[in-house]
């Protein structure tokens, strides 16, 4: 049986860091609870999460793909320090990247709704060109959603690279809630036969709303709070912080939709 990927677990009753021990930018100084998790300590344990990525997926081609906009920071660390770990070893693989949009949250809300933007992106960068069958911006819902057209024209760029190469795909998200989303996207990728689709999420959540959907790389085990930064938003803000950090009620008012 598959053991249940390690985390830095964070427990309920954790109180956080006060503001005034860490940098933060004025413009959200009332706008924030606590720091929950300093910058550095997430650069410390992406570092270990690279070595374990390449540990198993370190045999062939990998595709790093990035769920935007929240995944782009973990992302781009992540992919750093696998970089470093690629120049400094006798062993190495090739790497390519490839992006997806994903939008399934107004306010602090899911709204059980994934919608899918900017996914004809993905296919200007595989070479291909795809008429979007919705128009520009295309909304799915779960679980129909696999059986759409849309998200299949959405992947096609990447199915047309995954048949040609027999690649290992690492879906690089920020945050897994319910899990419904993943559970959704990992369905779309699967389709398209890759040799290995493996998932990397900077923070899952423990939340009663969970479907049971565990990653296969894991940062933090968080409680359930609503926390921003490191690209993490609430309604597009707090993309710009460093920490991950807990949004305060003044902060929710702030920016509510
Ligand atoms: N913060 C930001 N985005 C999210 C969260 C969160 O806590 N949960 C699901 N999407
Ligand atoms: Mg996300």
């Amino acid at each position: 049986m598959a053991t249940r990927s390690p985390s830095v677990v964070i427990s309920d009753d954790e109180p956080g860091y006060d503001l005034d021990l860490f940098c933060i930018p004025n413009h959200y100084a009332e706008d924030l609870e606590k720091v929950f998790i300093p910058h550095g300590l997430i650069m410390d344990r992406t570092e270990r999460l690279a070595r374990d990525v390449m540990k198993e997926m370190g045999g062939h081609h990998i595709v790093a793909l990035c769920v935007l906009k929240g995944g782009y920071k973990f992302f781009a660390d992540l992919l750093d320090y696998i970089k470093a770990l690629n120049r400094n070893s006798d062993r190495s693989i090739p790497m390519t990247v490839d992006f997806i949009r994903l939008k399934s949250y107004c306010n602090d809300q899911s709204t059980g709704d994934i919608k899918v933007i900017g996914g004809d992106d993905l296919s200007t960068l595989t070479g291909k060109t795809i008429i979007p069958s919705h128009g520009a911006n295309c909304c799915i819902s779960e679980p129909k959603s696999l059986m759409g057209k849309c998200p299949s024209d959405v992947l096609a760029g990447l199915e047309e690279m995954l048949r040609k190469n027999h690649m290992n795909v690492l879906i690089v998200e920020d945050i897994i809630d319910t899990g419904k989303t993943m559970q959704t996207l990992l369905s779309l990728v699967k389709q398209h036969n890759p040799k290995m689709v493996k998932v990397a999420s900077l923070l899952v959540k423990r939340t009663p709303r969970s479907v049971g959907y565990r990653p296969d790389f894991v940062g933090f085990e968080i409680p359930d709070k609503f926390v921003v930064g490191y690209a993490l938003d609430y309604n597009e803000y707090f993309r710009d912080l460093n920490h991950v950090c807990v949004i305060s009620e003044t902060g929710k008012a702030k920016y509510k939709a």
